[in-house]
């Protein structure tokens, strides 16, 4: 097979950085302070430069906002803010002219309040579209059918009084559940699909993917134990019933088979938010009949500690079937950017964390604005727009909206994101020195210490598609082999540490300098540095060490 062959067999999200855009906050051309579809198309020339092959865009379909297009009101149109239907067919035709593929974001887990489907439920107990949504009579004590709660604060339950019953909603109330077990549902979201799968979208990113069927008893759910992941103590309870039930994997293998359909095959993403690898593995079903992504939480919400975060990793490769592709994150508009949480915005170990992302075995996703080193912006009370931020200002979580700022092109007012004078949606963050413009030129900056790892990946067959294999190191340092002849060596610890690698070329560095240097067999890290080098090959392709 010749190495052309190979490629064409070769699915592309295996080989491809995706990068995830917020729409409102990337890029405005109409000047309300809102991002757009029309800025994402301008600003294709940019990510093309940076060398990503996919964008995820968060929802982008008609919504109240309640919850920032989470709260889907129409599912086969844009809302007019973002732009139109017709913008969606040009970013497409646009973004595969430069080898760029759309993914979207799909919110089946429940509707908006204002979706035709909910208000029509809303009419009687006889209503067409009653049985879409998940309705319940009192419990015995005459309150909410169960204990469940909701995600963000407080009972899953709304009661309708003109019709007598609980609706049950695992976020707002403003976003009712709908009911999975209705075949109807089903056959509407089929439907929705095609749509866009034949408008030329790439696949979809499933918003809470593990939790679209409920217990059909709707038992309660039992209380968090000490074993639990903080998460979930904090939350109080296991979120056995109303979420991870084991016949949404029908739905998800339902999708899959539509995706198959097509040429070339759609892919599906899921936000399968799990604490247990146990339970996250699960969502790839046999490796070819589930999802083809699964977003791995318990790496992407743990310490950047070489130990648990090596852990972590191993147990992901180990438990994945074969046939089945890893996916790896560290930021998104819900848990925030790496470079904060998981960095302290050191943006020294936010290059090792990058270098980490990128080269794993697995996809890696890129979080907008993440390539440029940018961090959480801190917001006064007045400036949240997150429901979440909203309940809970004040207390440990502020919410979501410090990592949904704008984009940062520039250091003008503007930031380069919207025209001077006008107020952005969300407050600017710190954009003098960190914007694309700044650090474009700056051959050691990080957007493009960023994009020569992308470069790297691109070049390396080890870096795509490699075995991953970890090799004895100090503490406080991670080495890993990829494939036959590459290394990466990452030293998270404040102290000078050395390190076996491979013989070889050092082909990136987090410090800059010294690239393309000769590596001998054993070197030194400086304190926070990475380096990824690659065996010198005899002409026979051996590696000469091993020659
Ligand atoms: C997902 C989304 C989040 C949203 C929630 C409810 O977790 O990523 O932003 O608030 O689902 O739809």
């Amino acid at each position: 097979m010749t190495k052309t062959d190979r490629n064409a067999a070769r699915p592309w999200w295996l080989d491809e950085v995706l990068y995830q855009i917020y729409p409102r906050s990337f890029a405005d051309t109409n000047g309300d302070g809102v991002g757009d579809i029309r800025g994402i198309i301008e600003r294709l020339d940019y990510l093309e430069w940076l060398g990503i092959g996919g964008i995820w865009l968060n929802p982008v379909m008609p919504s109240p906002n309640a919850d920032w297009g989470y709260d889907v009101a129409d599912y086969c149109d844009v809302h007019p803010e973002l732009g139109t239907l017709e913008d969606v067919d040009r970013l497409v035709e646009a973004a595969a002219e430069r080898g760029i593929r759309i993914v979207f974001d799909i919110v089946p887990n429940h509707t908006s309040d204002q979706h035709r489907w909910f208000k029509d439920a809303l009419t009687g107990r006889d209503a067409r579209y009653r049985d879409y949504y998940v309705w319940a009579d009192p419990g015995e004590s005459g309150g909410p059918p169960n204990n469940w709660l909701s995600v963000f604060g407080g009972n899953a339950w709304e009661w309708h009084e003109p019709t007598g019953q609980y609706y049950l909603h695992n976020f707002l109330d403003a976003q009712p559940d709908l009911d999975w077990w209705n075949e109807d549902v089903r056959s509407e979201f089929d439907d929705i699909l095609r749509f866009w799968f034949d408008r030329g979208i790439a696949g979809f990113r499933i918003d809470v993917a593990h939790a679209l069927i409920k217990d059909r008893e709707l038992r309660d759910n039992l209380p968090a134990t000490d074993e639990d992941h903080e998460r979930l103590k904090r939350f109080g309870q296991r979120p056995t019933y109303n979420m991870n039930r084991p016949e949404v994997h029908d739905v998800l293998k339902r999708w899959r088979k539509i995706c198959d359909t097509y040429d070339p095959q759609r892919i599906l993403i899921g936000e399968t938010f799990v604490y247990e690898l146990t339970q996250w593995v699960e969502y790839y079903g046999t490796g070819t009949d589930e999802l083809n992504l699964a977003f791995n939480f318990p790496f992407a919400l743990g310490r950047l500690d070489p130990e648990q975060t090596k852990d972590v990793v191993r147990a992901s490769e180990e438990l994945i079937p074969p046939d089945a592709w890893p996916a790896w994150m560290v930021s998104n508009h819900d848990i925030g950017r790496g470079l904060t949480r998981m960095c302290h915005n050191d943006p020294d170990l936010g290059r090792v964390l990058m270098m980490l992302v990128l080269t794993l075995r697995g996809t890696p996703f890129v979080y907008y604005g993440d390539e440029l080193g940018m961090t959480d912006t801190e917001l006064r009370a007045d400036q949240i727009r997150d429901p979440v931020g909203l309940r809970t200002f004040g207390e440990a979580t502020v919410g979501r909206d410090g990592c949904r700022t704008p984009m940062q092109w520039n250091a003008e007012p503007g930031a380069g994101f919207t025209v001077s004078g006008v107020e952005p949606w969300l407050p600017f963050g710190e954009h003098s020195a960190v914007n694309v413009e700044a650090l474009r030129d700056d051959p050691d900056s990080f957007l493009n210490f960023t994009r020569s790892l992308i470069q790297l990946r691109k070049e390396s067959d080890d870096l795509r598609a490699g075995a991953y294999q970890e090799v004895d190191s100090p503490d406080g340092t991670w080495v890993y082999r990829r494939g036959e002849n590459l290394v990466v060596a990452l030293n998270l610890s404040d102290e000078i540490a050395a390190v076996e690698v491979i013989e070889g070329t050092i082909r990136a560095s987090t410090t800059g300098g010294r690239i393309d240097e000769h590596a001998p067999g054993r070197i030194d890290l400086q304190p926070r540095q990475g380096v990824v080098i690659v065996a010198d090959l005899a002409h026979d392709g051996v590696s000469r060490r091993d020659a």
